[in-house]
């Protein structure tokens, strides 16, 4: 039976009985649970598979849930949650002494977002406390952008993925966090940095590969298919070299017309919004499809072309 469900009654009840929920979010599908509860955040853990020392963002309805999550606002960091929540922006702030240590890996920060997505928002709206969400994929493997795929990885784990339809987005939020009160980009995502820095100014981003990184979605290898995927700029000479093997492909705008290789075109229009919307499915998709090799083209260095650019390399072997 589908624990795939619509009825945001069911995932209250469940949420404040201590079980998690996979919610719809504009970026990718959560794991959630009640920050409050240590049984549910234990779960978060368990069912992810996710190390401890890597800390979970904590989700509210609105900016004015802020002041009960952190102990101080930087003014800048008010003109980005003025200027982008509900939104793919989750800001790193010092923590308020309500947060569990469980959730913030015991940092003295704790990384907080308002979604956009009106299923969640009603959800967060009705209930009595935050949630507490990665994304609902096993750690270290690609991100769920439809209930489905949150389906395939946890049907044996969790009760229910609360319906939203496919993630708008469909790449997880940027992360920003301050040092002397200006802000710094942790993780490349869903918001441009252009976008931000139209904000705030110009801002440097502090791209994590060590193994203990501010943020562990930076790890190296993250984000990956269980296929050997590789990335390159050439596709077509790739694809060469490859000859005989049963070849996936996945491309921005144009098509090889090859028909030896399973390809997936992103935007027939080059767009890097719909690129970015469709990138996981079609990583999900040619996963599936038992194939030797996934080649990958490289996207335009700039906007959401930078963060997918991000993901795809920790994905994938560069040659
Ligand atoms: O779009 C998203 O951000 C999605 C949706 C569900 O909201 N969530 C998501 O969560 O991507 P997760 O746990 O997969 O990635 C959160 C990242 C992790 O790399 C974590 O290390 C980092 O946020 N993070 C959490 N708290 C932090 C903190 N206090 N300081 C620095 N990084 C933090
Ligand atoms: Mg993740």
């Amino acid at each position: 039976m589908s624990i795939i469900s619509k009825d945001i009654q069911k995932a209250i009840t469940l949420l404040t009985n201590d079980e998690l929920v996979a919610i719809p979010t504009e970026t990718v599908y959560g794991l959630a649970g009640n920050i409050f509860s240590e049984k549910a955040i234990h779960k978060i853990f368990a069912t992810k598979k996710r190390p401890f020392f890597n800390p979970l963002i904590v989700h509210v309805a609105s900016v004015n849930a802020l002041k009960d999550i952190v102990a101080e606002i930087p003014e800048k960091a008010m003109l980005l949650a003025e200027a982008f929540w509900p939104g793919s922006m989750t800001l790193v702030l010092k923590k308020s002494s309500k947060i569990p240590d469980l959730i913030t890996a015991s940092k003295d920060t704790v990384a907080v977002r308002v979604p956009n997505h009106v299923v969640t928002l009603e959800l967060l709206e009705k209930l009595p406390f935050p949630l507490a969400a990665p994304s609902a994929n096993p750690f270290g493997s690609i991100s769920p952008t439809k209930p489905l795929h949150v389906e395939n990885y946890f049907k044996e784990h969790i009760k229910m993925v609360l319906d939203g339809g496919n993630c708008k987005n469909g790449i997880e939020s940027t992360i920003i966090g301050f040092e002397n009160d200006n802000p710094i980009i942790y993780r490349l995502g869903a918001l441009a940095v252009e976008d931000i820095e139209a904000v705030v100014g110009k801002i440097s981003i502090k791209n994590k590969e060590e193994n203990s990184p501010d943020a562990p979605g930076m790890l190296a290898r993250h984000y990956a298919p269980t296929t050997k995927t590789i990335l390159v700029t050439d596709v077509a000479a790739e694809v060469e070299k490859n000859k005989g093997k049963k070849i996936g492909i996945l491309v921005f705008k144009d098509s090889l017309s090859n028909d030896a290789v399973t390809e997936i075109v992103l935007s027939n229009k080059g767009l890097l919004e719909e690129a970015a919307a469709n990138l996981y499915d079609a990583m999900h998709a040619l996963d599936h499809q038992n194939l030797e090799v996934i080649i990958a083209e490289k996207l335009p260095n700039y906007g959401l072309g930078k963060s997918m650019n991000d993901r795809l390399q920790r994905a994938t072997f560069s040659v």
